[in-house]
């Protein structure tokens, strides 16, 4: 809580301890085993910040954490402590508290759009190979190379597509385009699909300067609902990789302050560090170093300090550690390296005190005014003074209800033009020059077979209206050379005897033609269908190779 203008947290026998405002962005550890305390340690941290104005985003993985948005109370294993902490008439009171959700149930949906999340981050999502990842990083520089929007999984979906049937045209610029990876990653995009991934991106896209709200004085404490979240440890983790780098690109460099801008709280840290390339380790690393001088705190959440990969752990220097469980050798070897990254206290044993700890107590070590770790203290951490445990459903839709309207505009989706649109729409395009191509072909078919196939070689002659497009058009237009195929293929079958069932009165009007020539000769249709077929696809890839060849030659 707020005292005296001080960020007081916990009580040790040697008096109150305080976090110093202007070391909170020197980032923090909350460590220790189920049960002992971390969320309420995390609950008493993010509530005194927002009392001192400091807006905080925390997720919520079991829903407890909830109950900042509401006044806590007082009960036996509080009132016990009161004497202790000096408190005798504690202000109850909940924070300004937003809620948002992924998947957009339980708060305000936080969409990100496809290319925000960047081919590295998707990769770890889809736990991609090096090679795999080297051809989605192609696919993003195609994309971006041909303004083509990456905003949505249905994007994403049919530029690969796109990049898989123009494999070899792409390989000379980009890099090899192995077939096997495009097929591995339209695998795992399925994948992310069936876990809910839709609803993840697309926009309108967060706004992280939304994050930064403060309300009469108290900063805005912003929820995650990350109960549904969490059981897809991929995808929660690199939600909230992609939430920091945002904020680590969006935020200008502060200097020193005497309070944070934001703090970041990021519960169940493991999960960011398991399976994570090495490369994407170091990014961490240094976003976490950076961050800082924008003013950004990060405080991980985890069982033991060794989930922490080393690096990352050195940075995060205001600790504390609740109790852990020493019950087999690699536990006590856990137990043992926690200790050693205390300062030690020569009134006790940190190792010993670490299994010794009890519910709400912790060692806690803080930076000090200078910046230097803090001897470790044995602590009892203060009690929140918002509730402690989740709220109910209909707390949760009133505190949506009173959001501010910038917040409610999340849950208005929309789909813009973007990768899928464009190439769709040029897919159509293709369709109908294909359709007219087929037309001319089909004519030229017939006047050849009454002439007795007098000039065999023509046949193939197609109209090349259409070809001189945008470099972009004519892009897409390979893309839907598939399309135009097949529906030469359907419509060499036309000719061969089943009649059309377009509605279109263009396509009508070529169906009685086809239909008069039928009725003409039976040998002449066959003869028809075998010709206009080689004809078409032909025709087909030769419009593919000319504009392949106009964009990249
Ligand atoms: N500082 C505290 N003041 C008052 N009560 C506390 C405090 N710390 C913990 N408690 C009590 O202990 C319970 C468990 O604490 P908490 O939920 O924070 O544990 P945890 O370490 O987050 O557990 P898990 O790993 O299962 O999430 C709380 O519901 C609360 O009743
Ligand atoms: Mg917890």
């Amino acid at each position: 809580m707020l005292k005296d203008g001080q960020l007081y947290i916990a009580h040790s026998d040697n008096g109150n301890i305080n976090l110093v405002g202007n070391m909170a962005n020197r980032h923090g550890l909350i460590a220790g085993a189920t049960g002992t305390g971390k969320t309420v340690t995390l609950q008493v941290l993010a509530e005194t910040f927002s009392q001192a104005g400091v807006p905080c985003f925390m997720a919520d993985m079991k829903g407890d954490l909830s109950g900042i948005s509401q006044p806590g109370r007082l009960s036996g294993f509080i009132e016990k402590r009161m004497p202790e902490f000096g408190i005798e008439n504690p202000q109850f009171a909940g924070c300004p508290t937003r809620f948002f959700d992924v998947f957009g149930e339980q708060g305000f949906p936080m969409r990100a759009t496809v290319s925000a999340m960047g081919p590295q981050l998707l990769a770890r999502l889809m736990e991609l190979t090096e090679v795999q990842a080297g051809v989605l990083n192609a696919l993003f520089r195609i994309a971006d190379d041909n303004n083509l929007l990456l905003i949505d999984l249905k994007d994403l979906k049919l530029m690969l597509n796109f990049v898989g049937q123009n494999a070899a045209q792409f390989t000379t610029q980009y890099g090899n385009i192995a077939p096997a990876s495009v097929g591995a990653i339209q695998r795992a995009v399925l994948q992310i699909e069936s876990e809910g991934g839709d609803k993840f991106f697309g926009e309108p896209a967060f706004d992280v300067n939304d994050l930064f709200a403060v309300e009469n004085g108290r900063g805005v404490m912003n929820v995650l609902a990350a109960d549904k979240l969490m059981l897809n440890p991929k995808l929660y983790s690199t939600y909230l990789l992609w939430l920091m780098t945002e904020l680590y690109a969006t935020l200008p460099e502060v200097g020193d302050l005497d309070l944070p801008k934001f703090v970041f709280f990021f519960d169940e840290a493991h999960m960011l560090f398991e399976g994570t390339s090495k490369a994407l380790v170091d990014k961490i690393e240094q976003v976490i170093r950076l961050i800082r001088s924008k003013g950004v705190g990060i405080y991980f959440i985890t069982q033991v300090p060794s989930d922490v990969p080393v690096n990352v752990l050195a940075q995060l220097s205001n600790r504390v550690q609740h109790a852990l469980r020493a019950y087999t050798p690699q536990d006590q070897k856990a137990v043992r390296a926690a200790a050693q990254t205390f300062r030690a206290n020569p009134a006790f044993k940190t190792e010993d005190a670490i299994l010794d700890l009890g519910t709400g107590e912790a060692l806690v070590s803080f930076l000090d005014e200078k910046g230097a770790p803090s001897v470790v203290e044995r602590a009892k951490i203060l009690f929140p003074l918002s509730q402690i445990g989740a709220i109910t459903p209909g707390q949760r839709m009133d505190i949506q209800a009173a959001a501010p309207a910038k917040l409610k505009d999340y849950e208005k989706f929309f789909d813009r033009e973007s990768a899928y649109e464009m190439l769709t729409e040029a897919a159509q395009k293709a369709e109908e020059e294909a359709e007219k191509e087929r037309k001319a072909l089909e004519k030229q078919k017939e006047k050849e077979l009454k002439e007795k196939e007098r000039e065999k070689e023509k046949k193939a002659k197609s109209s090349k209206k259409g070809v001189g497009r945008t470099i972009l058009g004519t892009m897409i237009a390979a893309a839907a050379t598939s399309f135009a195929r097949s529906a030469g293929t359907r419509i060499a079958k036309n000719i061969g005897g089943k009649s059309t069932k377009s509605s279109t009165a263009k396509k009508s009007t070529s169906t009685k033609k086809s239909t008069t020539t039928k009725k003409s000769s039976s040998t002449l249709g066959t003869a028809a269908k075998k010709a206009t077929k080689t004809a078409v696809n032909t025709a087909a890839r030769k419009v593919t190779t000319e504009i392949l060849k106009s964009i990249f030659s």
